[in-house]
Formats: structure tokens, C-alpha cells, sequence
């Protein structure tokens, strides 16, 4: 009988543009102040693509990074996975642009849309392949230009989210972080509440369109607020309790990268003081579905990951959609 197969993350790699918008910026932006950005959000910069820097190149550069840690052949990789809200085009995928310029050509390539939370769909579907025997190697890229579909001018939005890329390899070979468990779930009930109104097939791109800003994203953030923690909490429980692990037993939470006040008080219902919670709201904002996945890069880069740790990731976003994932190094 053939060996049972284990999935883990072998190589991470990210990549943020250099540009940064910070709040005294956006003070001459919009009626805002960075008081009021910092108390709210815990946001005081974020980064901007500029004009050559697109959801593509900005998850070339992080893949490229993830294929070299992980010191795989491009031409091994099996499937790639682009985790993404803003694509370059609603088609070709941007999937088959990384393919093209990582030089995957054995891999198969698709885009996977789940907001916020599309890394954590993208590490369930691996995990799937994976274990499944169907694939060896798998490339997940979470990469978004958030800043292409945000309204400069509307105060409730932009001082919140920036652009930014991460990459993982999967592989069911070599060192890394097992990938335990992933939950996931959706409540579509609540699907208006962050939105892209514009551009797709019921709402496609005409002057009127453009004229009542139908291209912008719109958001009722007190509303998302108030789901926010609990669907969070609701998810890391339920995947814990999958694998038998306790809340004691975390060694690294990495949240979603929304807002420090969610990110505060998800610590506090799991009892976890916050130097085990890994940040980087207040210096990127929100990027959306690479949000987890930069933040988790870093942590391994910045902080000692010891065998056995416990992560625990988890998002949140539009849809609304939900995950949580429990990692442990080996
Ligand atoms: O990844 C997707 C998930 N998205 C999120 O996690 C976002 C979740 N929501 C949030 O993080 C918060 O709801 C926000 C940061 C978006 C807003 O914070 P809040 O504490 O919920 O503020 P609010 O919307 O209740 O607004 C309070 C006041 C309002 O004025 P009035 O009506 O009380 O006079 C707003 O107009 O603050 C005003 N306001 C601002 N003032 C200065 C809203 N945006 C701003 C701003 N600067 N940028």
C-alpha cells in the first residue's frame, strides 16, 4: 500500500511594492486624520502598486521567492492556484500568467476567488491534491492591487486597504509546516455588505457604470465589523476541535490583517497575549487574500519557529467567507 501523504508549506516568498501611502497622506486626501486612523484601525501605512506593478507581477515575484526557499524546479510544479480579487483580467486567468513567466509549463493554473479569505480556500484545495496522491507539488499565489478598485476619495474604504503578494509551495516532500487541518465556510446571506459592484456580467463597465462608481468597492464596515470576530472565533475553534488541539496548545495566531481592534480581540477570547499574534496591519493595512499569507511569511522569517509549534491562521471576508487553518512545523 502506498505511504499515506502528508501536505506542507516547503517555501514561502512575498513581495510589497515600495511605494507607501501613509496617513498624513491620506489627511490631504480625504476628512480624515491619523488619530482617527490609528485609534480605529491600528492602520499608519500602507503600500501602492504603481502603474507597472500589477496582481500578476507582484505574485511572479513572490512565487519566484517560494521556488527558490523551497528548492523545487519550476518544471516539478504539478498546479498553481492564484488567490486573488483583483486579476489582471477577468480572463485569462492571472494563474496562467505566473505559469507562463515562473516557467511552470507542466502545471495546470486557475484563479480562486474568495476575498479575503482565498488563501485559506487555496491551502484546503492543496491540502486536497496533495494527500489525495493526485499532485506532488502545488503553488499557491495570494496577491492583490486592491488599490485598482478603491475610491480615493471615499474615507469609509481607502484608508484601509494596500496592494501586496505572498507564495507558498505545498509539497508532500521535505521540511516545512504540516498543514493539519483547514475549516471553511461561507454565509452568503451577507453578501452584500462588501462588494464590487461593477465590471462583472449583471453590472458590466459602461459609462453609467463608471459615472455612478460602480467599479469601486463598497463596504458597511460597522456591519462586516460585527461578524467579524465571531465568525473568526467560530472557525478556529472548529479546527482545532478537528484536530484535537488545544486553544493552550497555539503556539503563533496569524489573523486576518483587517483591523487591530478584531485582531485584539480575537487574542482575548483565545487567552493569547498579543506578542504571540503576528502583525503587520499597522504598516500594510488590509491586502485582502495575501493578508494571512504576508503575514505568515514574515513570522517565519522574523521569529523562531520551533519544531512542534502550533500556527493557527485565520480570515475572514467578502462573501461572507471564513477559514482557519492549524500549521505545525516539522
Ligand atoms: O477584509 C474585509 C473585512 N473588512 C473589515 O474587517 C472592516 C471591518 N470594519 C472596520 O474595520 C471598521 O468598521 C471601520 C474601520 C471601517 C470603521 O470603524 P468604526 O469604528 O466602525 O467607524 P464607523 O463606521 O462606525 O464610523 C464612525 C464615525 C462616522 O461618523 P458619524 O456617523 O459617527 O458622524 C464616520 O463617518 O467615523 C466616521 N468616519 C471617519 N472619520 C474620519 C469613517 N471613516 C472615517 C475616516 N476618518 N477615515
Amino acid at each position: 500500500m502506498d505511504k499515506a501523504k502528508t501536505a506542507r508549506i516547503i517555501g514561502c516568498g512575498s513581495y510589497l511594492p515600495e511605494k507607501i501611502l501613509d496617513n498624513k497622506k491620506l489627511e490631504s486626501m480625504v476628512e480624515t486624520s491619523d488619530e482617527w486612523i490609528v485609534s480605529r484601525t491600528g492602520i499608519s501605512e500602507r503600500r501602492m502598486a504603481n502603474a507597472e506593478e500589477h496582481t500578476s507581477t507582484m505574485g511572479i515575484s513572490a512565487a519566484k521567492k517560494a521556488i527558490a526557499q523551497a528548492k523545487i524546479d519550476p518544471l516539478d510544479i504539478d498546479l498553481i492556484i492564484v488567490a486573488t480579487c483583483t486579476p489582471d483580467y477577468l480572463f485569462p486567468s492571472t494563474g496562467a500568467i505566473i505559469q507562463r513567466e515562473v516557467g511552470a509549463k507542466n502545471a495546470a493554473a486557475f484563479d480562486l476567488q474568495a476575498a479575503c479569505t482565498g488563501y485559506l480556500f487555496a491551502l484546503s484545495i492543496a491540502k486536497g491534491y496533495i494527500e489525495s496522491g493526485n499532485y506532488k507539488n502545488i503553488l499557491i499565489v495570494a496577491s492583490e492591487k486592491i488599490s485598482s478598485i478603491v475610491d480615493y476619495k471615499d474615507r469609509n474604504t481607502c484608508i484601509l486597504f494596500g496592494d501586496g503578494a505572498s507564495a507558498s509551495v505545498i509539497s508532500d516532500e521535505g521540511k516545512g509546516l504540516e498543514i493539519r487541518n483547514v475549516s471553511l465556510g461561507t454565509d452568503g446571506n451577507h453578501a452584500n455588505l462588501l462588494i464590487l459592484p461593477g465590471g462583472g456580467s449583471r453590472i458590466p463597465s459602461t459609462e453609467e457604470s463608471v459615472k455612478s462608481k460602480k467599479h469601486y468597492l463598497k463596504m458597511e464596515g460597522r456591519e462586516v465589523f460585527k461578524h467579524a470576530v465571531r465568525i473568526m472565533e467560530s472557525a478556529a475553534k472548529q479546527c482545532l476541535g478537528r484536530v484535537g488541539v488545544s486553544e493552550e496548545e497555539i503556539s503563533w495566531l496569524v489573523p486576518h490583517q483587517a483591523n487591530i481592534r478584531i485582531i485584539t480581540a480575537i487574542a482575548k477570547r483565545f487567552g493569547l497575549p498579543i506578542e504571540k499574534v503576528y502583525r503587520t496591519v499597522h504598516k500594510y493595512g488590509n491586502t485582502s487574500a495575501s493578508g494571512v499569507a504576508i503575514a505568515l511569511e514574515e513570522l517565519l522569517q522574523e521569529k523562531n519557529v520551533a519544531k512542534n509549534d502550533n500556527i493557527l491562521l485565520v480570515a475572514f471576508g467578502s462573501g461572507l467567507t471564513w477559514g482557519a487553518s492549524l500549521l505545525t512545523q516539522n
